[in-house]
């Protein structure tokens, strides 16, 4: 008996790293899984069916339930197919977990509005457009414990100096997250946000002497199957305590990240004149500004 028998889930970007780990996860303990990917380069040029076909042989050897989408998630029409699919081929849908994604780094001064339009439409439309068909079927199903499951990134959290577009997308599925862990939970859905670290061919675009964390690639504790731990969790019926937060998964850590709270306020009785608001942002802000990791590398660019 595997914890997610008779569930059924959609994991998109499953052909490769985080999400192929992922697919195999889930169907290992028992779930019945929709391996979606585009087959698509990095930079989400040449789609290929290999890598999706692939993953759903894998889990069919290892004795699981698993079918192949080639659909691109930021298709909205190719999106609804994605929810299809889990519906015409298992009947059902339990939990969606959206990976897919793409990079085109550069620095914000050098980037393309193309660079900036395909992140965007991979990342934060594609994790609207398969969320959109989900909670359809949801809202009409109305079973319960269902679970939405979007990946984000330290990049976004933290500000990655040469990832404008995908900081900015990877913040969008945060907010989109927030907003339908709100709008959902009246129909049994758990919406997370997963920030995962692992050596992916991802990763190994970026050069080594920027990376937060060097190790090499094959360590073990950079294998993407360690995502697909808290995210198995995060699928299965026991998780319905949790909605709408953050959680990093990487290496062997797995982390609950504060939600954003106001941590000063400065209050009067009419509109501020310009002068007392300087002072008194600068008398209460400045310690809380100066204060923190986010301040010391904000300052040595
Ligand atoms: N690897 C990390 O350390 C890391 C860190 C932070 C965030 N992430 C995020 O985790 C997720 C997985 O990343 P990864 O490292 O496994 O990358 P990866 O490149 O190994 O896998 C991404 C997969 O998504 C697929 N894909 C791309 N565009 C698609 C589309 N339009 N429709 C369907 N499939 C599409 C690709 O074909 C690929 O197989 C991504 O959302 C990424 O942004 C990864």
């Amino acid at each position: 008996m595997g914890s997610l028998d008779g569930r059924v889930c959609i994991v998109t970007g499953a052909g490769r790293g985080i999400g192929r780990s992922c697919a195999v996860k889930l169907a290992s303990e028992g779930a019945a899984v929709v391996v979606n990917d585009l087959g698509v380069a990095v930079d989400g040029s040449v789609p290929d069916d290999a890598p999706a076909n692939q993953v759903v042989e894998e889990i069919r050897k290892l004795g699981g339930k698993a079918v192949a989408s080639f659909d691109n998630v930021a298709d909205y029409d190719a999106a609804e197919n994605i929810v299809r699919k889990a519906l015409d081929e298992f009947g059902r849908l339990d939990v969606l977990v959206n990976v897919a994604g793409i990079l085109r780094d550069r620095m914000v001064f050098n980037m393309s509005e193309d660079d900036w339009d395909s992140v965007m439409a991979v990342h934060a439309k594609g994790t609207f457009n398969t969320t959109k068909f989900a909670s359809i079927y949801w809202r009409q199903a109305r079973e319960g414990n269902y679970r939405l499951i979007n990946f984000t990134s330290g990049s976004g959290l933290f500000g990655a100096p040469g990832q404008p577009n995908y900081a900015a997308a990877k913040m969008a599925i945060v907010g989109f997250t927030y907003s339908c862990a709100n709008s959902l939970a009246r129909y049994g859905v758990t919406s997370n946000a997963i920030a995962p670290g692992a050596a992916t061919r991802m990763t190994a675009t970026v050069p080594t002497e920027r990376r937060r964390v060097i190790m090499e690639d094959d360590d073990p504790v950079r294998s993407p199957d360690n995502v697909a731990i808290p995210v198995t969790y995060l699928a299965g019926k026991e998780s319905s305590w949790m909605n709408g937060w953050v959680v990093g998964a990487s290496g062997y850590n797995i982390t609950l990240y504060s939600n954003p709270e106001p941590i000063r306020v400065i209050s009067a009785n009419e509109r501020w004149s310009l002068a007392d608001a300087g002072k008194a942002m600068e008398a209460s802000f400045r310690a809380a500004a100066e204060s923190g990791t986010m301040h010391q590398r904000r300052q040595q660019g």
